[in-house]
């Protein structure tokens, strides 16, 4: 029997999770899941329901947990990167949107919601190997993942990377980089101060600061990381 390899990378909005999950995914032929995307999916569900808006910073529970069981997400690759469907239908662009930024972190604090979308990822890791990002993949998702990565970079440095991006897509680009900067440190807030699975490094995670670091410079530690653990 071979041995299906789990990779968890989490750290903080930004850090750079995605890119390279997505590229050593691609190179280790491993399957890539981007939880944050399921937590904005269902963020982008219960707006669409009218069961959270713009502002709020608390919502009814009970209507989002009842909501879950007719939301299916689903991810397809793509020539464009990996697609994310809600209920079939393509919301990869509409799930970044600044208005999802700004109520994933109330949805994510949802205990149902969490303990839906961990039951889920667990799924799809029971599939192939799989390298998964997010928040709690090595203290709660995975917390058996041979390897494990907590990936940082300082605020200043996670706001450029995301202004840059934001006006190379085409995504929300009336944003100054101090709107952006401001986003991301309350979304750090939000997720390390939640009460279920906040956001926070496992105790065998090793730490990977990206400030200053180019793309390769990461994927090539983080290769050399798996490689060490796995053989
Ligand atoms: O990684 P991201 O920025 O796309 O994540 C969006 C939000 O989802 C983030 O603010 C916190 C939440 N999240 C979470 O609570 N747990 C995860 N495993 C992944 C994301």
């Amino acid at each position: 029997m071979t041995t299906k390899t789990q990779v968890a990378i989490d750290g903080p909005a930004s850090a750079g999770k995605s890119t390279i999950a997505k590229i050593i995914a691609a190179q280790m032929g491993y399957i890539y899941v981007d939880t944050g995307a399921m937590y904005r999916a269902i963020t982008l569900a219960a707006m669409q329901a009218n069961l959270i808006q713009v502002g709020q910073t608390a919502v009814d529970e009970t209507s989002i947990s009842n909501l879950l069981a007719n939301v299916q997400i689903s991810f397809a690759p793509s020539e464009q990167g990996q697609l994310v469907f809600l209920n079939q239908v393509d919301v990869t662009e509409d799930i970044r949107q600044a208005n999802v930024n700004s109520l994933v972190s109330v949805i994510a604090a949802i205990p149902a919601v969490r303990t839906e979308l961990v039951e889920r990822q667990r799924q799809l890791a029971a599939t192939s190997s799989v390298i998964m990002d997010g928040r709690d993949i090595g203290t709660t998702v995975l917390p058996n993942a041979q390897v494990k990565i907590f990936l940082v970079a300082s605020v200043a440095e996670r706001g450029q990377r995301r202004f840059a991006e934001n006006q190379a897509k085409g995504i929300d680009t009336d944003l100054t980089l101090d709107e952006i900067k401001e986003s991301i440190a309350r979304r750090d807030y939000l997720d390390s101060r939640r009460e279920v699975s906040p956001l926070k490094q496992a105790d065998d995670a090793v730490l990977v600061d990206t400030t200053g670091l180019s793309i390769d410079q990461v994927v090539a530690k983080i290769t050399d990381l798996i490689k060490q653990k796995i053989g």
